[in-house]
């Protein structure tokens, strides 16, 4: 099997897992899901940033220490990626032990291969960011990225010379188009950061304790985004007695993220990784931040929206369906409870939840619940629903494999609107009413199963409950129903269609 490794952002723990990080956190689970559903051999890390100057403050303020307030906020963390059912192999914390030591061995190769030396650092600071300005960059005293006052600093610190591996950096992204996406963020990384050069960057801060000890050099703690990009391989086990991880599935196939840390990531990080020898991941792929009336969300700014109620009111199959087909992956986009009724309403209580009710309820109804196995000659109209979906299942793949989750819905909708437009062409009350039309009855009932069938298969990635929902009322036992390549096949459903009804899968909400 082929390995496939794909990150989210350990997240900074200044609060409790938003929807923004609830956005990139399923992408990356559907993306994960997709992958494994396409017989690859996935690893999917998530994980927890825990050190530096902001985490210190704050739990300062909350009067614990900082590894008790980490600890509890991590337990939420999981308690929300379980209950969004985020199915992830590591979950790194830079708190880990076994992290800090291979970041401190990371550290101390650099300084000893030369790429790391002391000097003293005079500039402007962002603490919520734990981002280095220039005077030039910040130039209205506030932070580029959250808007918020930066801090003088004057300290003495380690520089990282990041400037050695400019060249080979902008060759690298030269050469592979496809390393920073999407391409609008790939210019705004080459225009601003690496044409005017890069500078040494700033590895170490010695006015707080809250972090990665230099160990040979007391007193020194290593600037949090240096000790935070290398999780990625220090879950795998770089530099420790197993790395069997590392060797399997480094380069990472795609670290996911939102826009604001691109930089760290398509700069910082592989000039970390050059200086070591070691392969870049193969693409870092930023997508637009989800906002509330043009503003990011944030705790920080008091518009934070919790995932935890809207998926006990809608779902979490319905949240992590409207993350991923309302914004296209790649641009902002405004995240409204409006949105969030209409189209939940129109895609998932009309569309899928009447199709599959329809289909269950008129196979009860005219049948008793059980399909007679009939093999009428298939109608144009048959021949239509069959090509479309199983036309749709290749249409998917090329969506997931370069991220569209939102173009992949939409082409999975596609063929659910068909087929509610296939039960109006053939009138099944019609042909109920008529004894010499049963089978042709039957064979409408049936397509529209096989409809659902494949239709489950397809958007099980992004909705792992659902498709268990309409198998259960469409008594499909068989996995082999289910494999992914399945759904290319049209009719491989027995005819014996048995139902069991249930409740409606998304019941209407009410509009407020
Ligand atoms: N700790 C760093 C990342 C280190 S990775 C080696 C960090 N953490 S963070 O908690 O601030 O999380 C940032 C990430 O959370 C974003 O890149 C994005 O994935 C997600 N999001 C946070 N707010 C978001 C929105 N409003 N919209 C979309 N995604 C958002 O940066």
């Amino acid at each position: 099997m082929k390995p496939f490794y794909v990150t989210t952002p350990i997240y900074f723990l200044n609060g409790e897992p938003h929807i923004g990080h609830t956005y990139t956190t399923v992408a990356a689970d559907s993306l994960a899901r997709y992958k494994k559903a396409r017989g690859y051999d996935v690893k999917f890390l998530t994980g927890a940033d825990e050190h530096g100057q902001k985490v210190e403050r704050a739990a300062a303020a909350a009067g614990v220490t900082p590894q008790r307030f980490c600890d509890d906020l991590v337990a939420k963390y999981k308690e929300i990626w379980e209950l969004m059912n985020i199915d992830y192999d590591y979950f790194q914390r830079t708190t880990n032990p076994d992290h800090m030591d291979r970041v401190k061995g990371i550290f101390k190769k650099l300084y000893d291969q030369g790429d790391i030396y002391k000097g003293s650092y005079e500039g402007l600071y962002c603490t919520p960011c734990e981002t280095f300005f220039t005077e030039h960059q910040a130039k209205d005293g506030v932070c580029t990225d959250c808007g918020r006052p930066v801090e003088r600093i004057s300290e003495e610190c380690y520089f990282f010379k990041m400037g050695k591996y400019q060249k080979t950096l902008e060759a690298h992204i030269a050469a592979n188009p496809e390393f920073i996406m999407p391409a609008s963020r790939r210019n705004e990384m080459v225009n601003n950061f690496l044409k005017p050069g890069l500078s040494d960057l700033c590895v170490s801060r010695t006015t707080f304790t809250w972090g990665v000890p230099v160990d040979f050099d007391p007193g020194h703690i290593m600037y949090v985004w240096v000790d935070a990009l290398p999780n990625y391989v220090t879950a795998l086990g770089f530099l420790s007695d197993d790395d069997s991880d590392y060797k399997r599935y480094w380069p990472a196939d795609v670290h996911l993220m939102a826009k604001e840390i691109t930089r760290f990531h398509t700069i910082i990080w592989p000039c970390i990784l050059l200086a070591l020898g070691e392969p870049l991941p193969k693409q870092v792929f930023a997508h637009g931040w989800l906002q509330i009336e043009g503003q990011k969300l944030g705790k920080s700014l008091g518009n934070a929206i919790d995932p935890r109620p809207l998926s006990a009111e809608f779902g979490v199959d319905a949240l992590r369906y409207f993350l991923l087909r309302e914004f296209s992956f790649g641009p902002d986009g405004n995240f409204t409870r409006a949105n969030f009724i209409g189209r939940y309403n129109a895609d998932l209580a009309n569309d899928l939840g009447n199709l599959l009710s329809r289909t269950v309820g008129m196979v009860d109804k005219y049948f008793g619940g059980v399909l007679p196995v009939c093999e009428p000659a298939p109608s144009p109209y048959d021949i239509d629903l069959a090509a479309l979906a199983t036309a749709m299942v290749t249409k998917v793949e090329d969506h997931m494999d370069n991220l569209r989750f939102s173009d992949a819905l939409a082409e999975t909708w596609q063929v659910v609107r068909r087929a509610n437009k296939y039960i109006d062409e053939n009138a099944p009350w019609v042909l109920a009413k008529d004894e010499t039309k049963r089978a042709e009855l039957a064979n409408v009932l049936y397509c529209l199963a096989e409809t659902l069938r494949i239709v489950a298969v397809a958007i099980a990635p992004v909705m792992p409950s659902t498709p268990g929902i309409i198998r259960a009322q469409l008594n499909i036992v068989d996995s082999a129903f289910a494999a992914w390549e399945s759904a290319k096949h049209f009719g491989l459903l027995p005819r014996e269609v048995r139902v069991e009804k249930g409740a409606a899968a998304f019941p209407r909400m009410e509009k407020e």
